[in-house]
């Protein structure tokens, strides 16, 4: 295997295998912020991406995408059940989303996320050129940073947090708690979506390793260890092209005619996950809808969810309690030929899904806990007429940059009703002067930005005491 100077570690390759209409089979860009953050990034850059392609068999080999070299790695139904669904999507996710739901322990999927870890190290370690940049991603891997420096003391290494890092009194409860930490402080840097994470994760290195630690720098043995906020961002310019294409700007316009021209057009777009809110936001519409304050053949709501982890308990109950609660809202306020709601749970292509952003007068954006929330500024970049509203939750991190959007709490359903409302009767000059300076702030702090910062702090980091040649 050739090795490279940049290598990227992700759980998930950018492309999944999928089945396509006519039943042929297809690799299809997989759903998620991280493959739509990092995908416009290495498109032809000299870089290996390391990661799972999806299901349970040996690793399938594949060739380049855009240029990029993509490394397999397998996951066996026991792996894909312990590490995935097991440890990082019912252990980590829920407790780093504020436990929302429930976290589980099992010690056996703790031996897996150690098993699965080692095999990315592993990887890594293998298309790394000598003294080459490995840049690790998200909770799923947060021990290869350590097996990695271990086997490879001459790389630079990154590690960056795509989803929130709680604070101490609920990172306390990981009975694995300390092994995490310093699974990932066998980074040079550690990249956080928000200040407070970091500052969270210095508390946890005192509070737990006994080390020295501020919100930038922590001491590790002949180390120093950065880490601070580098909020991921979006191809903005890519995104606008895209939406201002013509075949776009006519999809949009048939779009909105085959929802029956109404005066306002709301849209959501998930991933059907419960740290995204979709059940109180359908709570909220359906009083809207009771009140008379909105109108069905006036208003439509587009909501969009993917599935996804769809074998996880939590999500199967999610989906089933919000495909209830939009039959139920239908059954109850639609007419024949006008649903309240069209529901869509399909992955999209992205000119699909950009024609969608540019039907929608109000964007309704509003987790209970985001990471980022790249949805959100998709959409603000996709307004290239300089209209339209968002309606932002104060918990997703995207509230700490677009703060011209309406912020709603979505736990308070009086107030995610009003914050709805005021989007959808705003006057367009105050649609028009938030959505300026919302999109004022993408032209400059697009994903391209968000690379170069990280990268060149990456390169700054790391004290070369501890760093060793490569071995033969
Ligand atoms: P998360 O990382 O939790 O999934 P984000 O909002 O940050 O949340 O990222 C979701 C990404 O997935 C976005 O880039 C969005 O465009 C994409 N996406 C969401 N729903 C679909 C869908 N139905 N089809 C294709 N892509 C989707
Ligand atoms: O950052 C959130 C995240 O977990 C990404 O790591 C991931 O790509 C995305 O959500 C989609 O989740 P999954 O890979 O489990 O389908």
């Amino acid at each position: 295997m050739r090795q490279s100077p940049l290598v990227v570690v992700a759980n998930r390759l950018p492309i999944d295998d999928s089945v396509a209409p006519d039943g042929a089979f297809e690799w299809r860009r997989s759903p998620g912020g991280l493959v739509s953050a990092l995908h416009p990034l290495l498109r032809h850059t000299p870089a290996t991406w390391v990661g799972w392609a999806g299901g349970t068999g040996p690793a399938p080999e594949l060739p380049d995408v855009d240029g990029v070299r993509m490394r397999t790695v397998a996951l066996n139904a026991e792996d894909f059940r312990d590490h995935y669904e097991g440890f990082a999507n019912a252990t980590l996710w829920p407790l780093y989303h504020d436990a929302v739901e429930q976290p589980e322990y099992h010690r056996r999927w703790w031996e897996a996320y150690q098993r699965v870890n080692q095999r990315f190290a592993e990887a890594a370690a293998e298309v790394a050129e000598p003294g080459g940049l490995v840049w690790v991603q998200d909770y799923h891997l947060q021990l290869v940073p350590g097996l990695l420096r271990a086997l490879r003391p001459d790389l630079r290494i990154g590690f960056f947090l795509h989803v929130p890092f709680p604070p101490p009194e609920l990172f306390m409860q990981l009975p694995r708690r300390s092994e995490l930490l310093r699974g990932m402080l066998g980074a040079d840097l550690i990249g956080f979506q928000r200040a407070q994470a970091a500052h969270n994760f210095a508390q946890l290195a005192a509070k737990v390793l006994g080390l020295s630690a501020t919100d930038r720098r922590i001491g590790v043995d002949d180390r120093v260890v950065r880490i601070g906020a580098f909020p991921v961002a979006i191809d903005t310019a890519e995104m606008a092209a895209l939406a201002a294409r013509p075949e776009v700007a006519d999809r949009a316009r048939r779009l909105r005619q085959d929802l029956g021209q109404p005066e306002k057009v709301i849209l959501s777009v998930d991933r059907m996950d419960y740290t995204k809110g979709i059940e109180q936001r359908l709570k909220a519409y359906r009083e809207l809808l009771a009140s008379g304050d909105v109108k069905v053949r006036d208003t439509v709501l587009v909501q969009v969810a993917v599935p996804s982890r769809d074998r996880v308990g939590q999500y199967q109950i999610l989906r089933d309690r919000v495909e209830h609660q939009v039959g139920r809202i239908n059954g109850e306020f639609g007419r024949v030929g006008e649903p309240a709601i069209h529901y869509l749970s399909q992955p999209f292509d992205r000119a699909e899904l950009v024609a969608l952003y540019r039907v929608a007068d109000v964007m309704a954006v509003t987790p209970l806990r985001d990471g980022m929330n790249l949805v959100a500024k998709e959409y603000v970049a996709a307004r290239v007429d300089g209209t339209g509203a968002l309606l932002l939750s104060e918990f997703a991190g995207a509230a700490a940059e677009l703060e011209q959007a309406y912020l709603v709490n979505p736990h308070d359903l009086d107030g995610l009703k009003q914050g709805l409302l005021a989007a959808l009767r705003a006057g367009p000059e105050d649609v028009a002067a938030r959505m300026r300076a919302m999109r004022e702030h993408l032209a400059h702090n697009d994903i391209h930005a968000w690379a170069a910062s990280y990268l060149s702090a990456l390169e700054e980091s790391g004290s070369l005491v501890g760093r060793r040649p490569a071995p033969r």
